[in-house]
């Protein structure tokens, strides 16, 4: 389904941003920390994953990224086995080839890359002179140009919607002990993204995981995150959550968090709205976010290179 959003909400969008980004470069007064964000795209070129990777080389340039994040589903349909996969030449490498693209990605896993050799793609890190993912989950701290802090925390969500068992009220203790077994490793990560949480003292905490928190798209909500992951995002005051999975844009705010899904590296598929939704659109395309002491920009830019949306986020 196309043109979910209007005529008038693209026009709205487009026309916002310019004096959103000349008031904070006149704050500034440099340019702001800028990096882009893209999911659920490696398809040999296919689909729009080559209109998109253009586009994405176009704004990187325009805008000094720094870095790129990949939110997951890295490869399709069967993530990749090992270091000398096709895949790493015909969808990231042979793909993204433009200049400004040539900077760190740091990237998560997603479910369909779990079909694969997840510790590939950490392996790549050590060959690659951009693929940055040191282990299934990590944590990079940044500083923008004007001396604000920002932690990043990337997730491995495959992990926690797989394995972290709700546990309810039960006389089957052999079921429990199995349950509990089985979340090990999810709860693992989440008391690892707990203590993490706690002690940053940046001024801007992200957090990056493949599954959706809050989404009006074809997934919608992950339940086990939904129960282990947003109370801490609340609770520690993180700024934004980033997603794919769901293949559309989204921006939505939840409890003061703001969730942002970008999942539409190749392929789209419907998207509605949903509480809290301030966009969606199923356009295929990618995010690009600005960041500074005082805010927070998003945009949303298709694979033409039009800007859908922006939305200007202050620290609170
Ligand atoms: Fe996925």
């Amino acid at each position: 389904m196309r043109g979910v959003i209007s005529r008038r909400q693209l026009l709205t969008g487009a026309a916002a941003l310019p004096l959103v980004f000349a008031a904070s470069r006149a704050v500034t007064g440099t340019v702001p920390l800028a990096f882009l964000l893209i999911g659920d795209w490696g398809r040999e070129g296919e689909d729009r994953q080559r209109d998109v990777a253009e586009q994405m080389g176009r704004i990187a340039a325009q805008r000094q990224c720094k870095f790129v994040v990949t939110l997951g589903d890295n490869f399709y349909e069967r993530g990749v086995e090992n270091t000398q996969d096709p895949h790493w030449q015909d969808s990231f490498e042979q793909i993204y080839t433009a200049e400004s693209l040539q900077v760190p990605w740091y990237a998560i896993l997603g479910n369909h890359d779990y079909y694969g050799n997840p510790d590939a793609q950490i392996e790549y890190s050590k060959l690659s002179s951009r693929w940055r993912m040191p282990a299934r989950y990590y944590q990079q701290s940044m500083m923008s140009t004007d001396g604000a802090t920002i932690d990043m925390f990337f997730l491995d969500t495959v992990e926690i919607e797989e394995n972290y068992v709700i546990h309810h009220e039960s006389d089957d203790d052999d079921e429990n002990r199995r349950e509990r077994a089985e979340s090990h490793n999810a709860i693992e990560q989440l008391v690892w993204l707990e203590g993490k949480l706690a002690a940053s003292r940046a001024a801007w905490k992200l957090v990056f995981g493949h599954h959706p928190i809050m989404s009006g798209g074809e997934h919608g909500p992950t339940e086990e995150l939904v129960m282990a992951i947003k109370p801490l995002l609340e609770r520690y005051r993180v700024a934004a959550y980033f997603n794919g999975h769901d293949h559309d844009l989204q921006h939505i705010v939840g409890n003061g968090i703001h969730y942002i899904g970008c999942g539409a590296g190749s392929q789209t598929r419907t998207v509605s709205t949903s509480e809290g939704a301030r966009f969606f659109s199923d356009r295929e395309g990618f995010a690009v976010c600005t960041i500074d002491a005082r805010r927070m920009l998003i945009d949303f830019i298709d694979y033409k290179g039009e800007r859908l949306y922006a939305a200007s986020i202050d620290r609170a």
